[in-house]
């Protein structure tokens, strides 16, 4: 049988047969090419058809090979390894290797990346100065997405996103940076003297420290406590195709310099129906105050007052297995800083809801942001900071898409089309 697709025009009786394209294993998707559609003409000076798609819920706006997501059976994937084993097995940076460069490092690979991300993790005085011009109370996340933004200007030769070796000095520089400028992101906002680098501590460990540290000479991260949030950089570290993505991608594909993509793709993720989910959901969890009124919520969301944080998602139609993950964490990290009573709260949330046909036939399960924030919460990370916590491993993520779409020859600039529905030209007088 050809791999091809025949439409019949019913305008004009006319017969088109589109090439189907396939990724690397059929089963994993088909497409055929929205260009070809193009050639499908009502009349002869007709412009063509055009595909309809509003929130790109059936595009596939890129060929990757970076993540995998079978959102039908909750399965999730960075270069074909689950995501479970990369959890269990492997750190944070190990995992970001993998995903900017397609394999898991050897030792001396991950050495030297180690060491390159550490030799980064310092920024420009001057870029403090400028963190301190923000008002007292700014959210953390409007900082960070400024404040990267603006180390755009500091290195100006950034711009030059076609040449590698400048690519790769730009991303160990984001990925160096990205928890400095979160930490220092907080540490501004509650008035606490800036907490520098720590070169003898991991990724995770030194964040915590930048985060947390006060009058000892010297922080020691609970081990337990560091590998439970390397565990949760991990988890966030890549999601394909999702908003932030996309931004990254669509600023990035007018050469736009790394910085500056990366400050839309974090404003992206901002918002609360994406990465500042996680701050919503505790904000819902306290709001709820009690499991007794739960039921009383979740009708209130049935009856579409609000929708449930935390709950549904684009692509999983089936328990997301990044929550699988956290909720069995939450009760490793209570057993050490003692359980969160917003606990409670979620998992008669999520009992009700999963018990109730409108969740259920709309097949809305738990995402990644449900159990998240209540594991921040617990490890003494404030609300604000939990969208930040977010986007310091989703950075990964953007970075490898980014160059990922810089190499691809298919990619051009990201320019959609849209469907004229205004007036018709018409005449003032
Ligand atoms: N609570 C109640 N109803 C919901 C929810 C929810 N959380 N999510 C979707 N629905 C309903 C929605 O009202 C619609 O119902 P109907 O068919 O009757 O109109 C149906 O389910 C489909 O929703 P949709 O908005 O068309 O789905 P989408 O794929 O466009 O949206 C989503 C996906 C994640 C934006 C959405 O599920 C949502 O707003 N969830 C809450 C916010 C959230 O937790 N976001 C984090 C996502 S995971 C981490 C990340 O990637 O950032």
């Amino acid at each position: 049988m050809p791999d091809t697709l025949t439409v019949t025009d019913n305008r004009t009786g006319q017969t088109y047969e589109l090439p189907i394209q396939y990724g690397t294993y059929p089963e994993y998707g088909a497409a055929i090419r929205c260009l070809d559609l193009r050639n499908i003409k009502a009349s002869e000076d007709d412009f063509g058809l055009l595909a309809y798609d509003p929130g790109f819920t059936n595009t596939a706006s890129c060929k990757s090979s970076i993540t995998h997501i079978d959102g039908e059976r909750g399965i999730l994937r960075y270069r074909g390894y689950p995501i479970q084993d990369l959890a269990e097995e492997y750190t944070f940076l190990e995992v970001a290797y993998l995903i900017l460069n397609g394999e898991l490092p050897d030792d001396s690979q991950r050495d030297t990346w180690v060491s390159h991300i550490t030799n980064h993790s310092m920024i420009h005085e001057k870029i403090k100065k400028f963190m301190e011009g923000f008002k007292y109370d700014a959210h953390p996340m409007g900082m960070l997405v400024s404040t990267v933004a603006a180390l755009s200007t500091f290195y100006p030769e950034s711009r030059n996103v076609t040449d590698p070796a400048v690519r790769a000095l730009q991303i160990r520089r984001l990925v160096a940076k990205m928890p400095t400028i979160a930490a220092f992101a907080y540490r501004s906002n509650v008035g606490f003297p800036y907490s520098y680098p720590d070169n003898e501590l991991s990724y995770t460990g030194n964040f915590l420290s930048m985060m947390f540290k006060m009058t000892e000479p010297r922080y020691r991260p609970d081990p337990a406590l560091e590998k439970a949030l390397d565990v949760l950089f991990i988890l966030h570290a890549d999601h394909e195709q999702n908003c932030g993505t996309n931004a990254m991608r669509s600023v990035g594909s007018s050469h736009a310099d790394p910085y500056v993509s990366v400050a839309a793709a974090a404003a992206a993720l901002y918002g609360p129906r994406h990465g500042g989910a996680n701050e919503q959901v505790l904000r819902m969890l306290n709001e709820i105050g009690h499991v007794d009124r739960v039921p009383q919520y979740v009708e209130r969301v049935k009856a579409g007052d609000f929708r449930l944080m935390g709950f549904g998602h684009r692509v999983y139609k089936n328990y997301d297995p990044r929550a699988k993950i956290l909720k069995r964490m939450a009760d490793q990290v209570f057993e050490l800083t003692g359980k969160n009573p917003m606990l409670d709260i979620a998992l008669e949330l999520e009992r009700i809801a999963l018990e109730d046909d409108y969740f259920v036939s709309r097949k809305l399960y738990p995402n990644v942001d449900f159990y998240s924030g209540i594991i921040y919460q617990a490890m003494g990370f404030p609300v604000e900071m939990f969208p930040v916590l977010f986007a310091i491993p989703r950075t990964i993520g953007w970075l490898a898409q980014w160059q990922e779409m810089l190499e691809d020859p298919d990619q051009r600039i990201a320019r959609p089309r849209q469907i004229y529905t205004g007036e018709d030209e018409r005449s003032p007088g």
